[in-house]
């Protein structure tokens, strides 16, 4: 087999309950992952070095992304070949259609796709428990890079479970051209006044019965206080979009990335192109979506 493209969804948080940092200085999280229609498409190939190449798609800017052993997708293949004690090296492309440091987990996105990809390129069959181990090794968001559709996180938000989800999801998704630090929102987050840790419960059943305005009650995001709080300028934006048709704003994760949960795609259409009457491109975006597949063997 000469390459296997494998494809990874973003990820957003319906509920990012976050606590106290912990001595390992990560902080304990009960989050609802969901998994959306925006992908990273990592094609890996047999190689005598390791290297990454990386395009962006859709406008995407990859400037920033790492192309040494920094970055999570060769970080992964040299997990995965330690694992299996081999000496094999790949080339590995991404194809970049998730926002950089959004806060949409593509670099996780990138780092799962690898493994699945050099899993399947080099004949592994690597158990998934495994595979879940060494995603959990290279970052918090990676195993459910893996599993998608909808689940609940703990831990550090690496551990990973399926919830019952029926609905269909849209979303307006409005990057930021200015990537957030994960770790700086965090210590931002540490140093605002503890607040009561809420859990997904709202969510969850808003999930199981499919019921929009539930949800949209329900999404609740720890990281926003502190993010707006070093970015002030995300809170008018978040403003701006609260117009007729949006149901509710929410930052994903640790951002600068929002998200607007719109009823229905001829909405989300309709909105996207207000959006960018008013200079804001944006994408849709429905979840839930499967988590890391194959989409070509070459
Ligand atoms: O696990 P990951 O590499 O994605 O985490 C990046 C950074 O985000 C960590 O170094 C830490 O500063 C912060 N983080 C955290 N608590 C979590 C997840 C991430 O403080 N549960």
């Amino acid at each position: 087999m000469a390459g296997v493209t494998v494809r990874a969804p973003a990820k957003i948080n319906l509920h990012l309950g976050v606590g106290p940092v912990r001595d390992d200085g990560f902080h304990p999280l009960d989050t609802i992952y969901q998994a959306i229609s925006l992908y990273d498409d990592v094609t890996v190939t047999d190689a005598d070095e390791w290297s990454v190449h990386v395009e962006g798609v859709g406008g995407v800017d990859v400037s920033e992304v790492p192309l040494g052993e920094r970055n999570i997708a060769l970080q992964a293949g040299l997990l995965l070949s330690g694992h299996h004690g081999l000496d094999r090296r790949a080339r590995i492309e991404i194809a970049k259609a998730i926002p950089v440091a959004g806060g949409m987990a593509g670099g996780s996105a990138d780092a799962a796709a690898t493994l699945v990809a050099l899993d399947r390129l080099w004949g592994l069959g690597t158990a998934d428990d495994h595979l879940l181990l060494l995603a959990a090794s290279l970052g918090s968001d990676v195993p459910f890079a893996l599993v998608g559709g909808t689940a609940r996180g703990t831990g550090r938000g690496e551990v990973v479970t399926a919830v019952p989800d029926n609905g269909a999801w849209w979303w307006l998704v409005v990057p930021d051209p200015e990537g957030l630090s994960t770790p700086a929102v965090y210590r931002a987050f540490d140093d605002l006044p503890p607040q009561e840790s809420l859990d997904p419960a709202a969510v969850l059943g808003a999930l199981a019965h499919a019921d929009l305005v539930a949800l949209a009650d329900a999404l609740r995001n720890d990281l926003e206080a502190p993010a707006f709080m070093l970015r002030p300028d995300l809170a008018e934006t978040a403003g701006v979009l609260e117009r007729p048709g949006v149901m509710r704003v929410l930052l994903s994760g640790s951002g600068p990335t929002l998200l607007g949960l719109v009823g229905t795609q001829e909405q989300a259409l309709l909105l996207r192109e207000r959006l960018l009457d008013d200079g804001r491109p944006a994408w849709i975006a429905h979840g839930p979506v499967a988590g890391a597949h194959v989409v070509e063997y070459a």
